[in-house]
């Protein structure tokens, strides 16, 4: 049996309080039971806790963007994985794309990442995907696979791990792959972290990049798609409910 899909609000660096708490009143008033599918947002640090408190105990989760890979010292501006914890985060974002190339993270820093986030019980989402370039150059599933053998820790599970294909060419750009190229990439990434755990199988792989109402349900449809991660979309509750539903 598929795995059930999980829905995650990538917010980046937008809105502001009151927006913020807006939009997640806003997804509880019209999310309804929803048993088909998980939920989480990740909103800005900052705005972590005020998010939790519309959300808690409801069956949207809340999670962080990114978080540190040492538990604490001198890092002038960042957060750790147990200040997100403390706060009742259940998810963190590692790896995005965005943090890569603006931060100069390497795979064995994300690596480091995704482990300070399960020394602290969260589940970290794992974002791999290839550039323009590197796609160009028919390198994607190379470039995906180097990332995953490098990123992900060892022995984690479908319950303490998701991975997130996001090509970096996709993101927020309107553009997506072609449902069999996003197909190949999710099939190979499978395949590679049975390298990594005998529970494979039960990870949660979602898709992001230019995910959109429109184009979700043919998205979500694809084999070993378990769900998506959203940005742009993600940021209007409408839009990010209709997504959800059509897992
Ligand atoms: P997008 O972003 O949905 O705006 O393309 C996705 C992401 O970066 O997680």
């Amino acid at each position: 049996m598929a795995p059930r899909p999980l829905i995650a609000g990538n917010w980046k660096m937008n809105m502001d309080l009151a927006g913020s708490e807006a939009l997640a009143k806003d997804l509880l008033g019209a999310v309804g039971a929803a048993a088909k599918f998980e939920m989480t947002v990740c909103p800005p640090a900052p705005y972590l806790a005020a998010v939790l408190g519309v959300l808690e105990g409801s069956m949207i989760s809340v999670g962080g963007q990114d978080c540190h890979q040492n538990a604490s010292g001198a890092h002038t501006g960042d957060v750790s994985a147990a200040m997100l914890a403390d706060l009742g985060c259940a998810y963190v974002i590692v790896g995005h794309s965005e943090r890569r190339a603006d931060h100069a993270e390497s795979d064995a820093v994300v690596l480091a990442k995704a482990e300070a986030a399960r020394a602290n019980d969260l589940i970290p989402i794992v974002c791999v995907g290839e550039t323009e370039a590197e796609r160009d150059a028919g390198r994607t599933l190379d470039v995906v696979g180097t990332q995953i053998r490098g990123s992900v820790p060892e022995g984690l599970t479908g319950e303490t791990l998701v991975v997130a294909y996001e090509p970096v060419w996709a993101i927020g750009t309107g553009r997506t792959p072609t449902t069999d190229d996003v197909a190949a990439v999710h099939a190979h990434i499978r395949s590679v972290l049975a390298e990594k755990t005998g529970d494979a199988a039960n990870v949660r792989l979602l898709y992001g990049g230019s995910v959109k109402p429109a184009n979700a349900t043919e998205l979500m449809a694809v084999n070993n798609v378990n769900g998506a991660l959203v940005g742009g979309a993600s940021l209007k509750a409408g839009d990010f409910l209709a997504i959800a539903r059509s897992t």
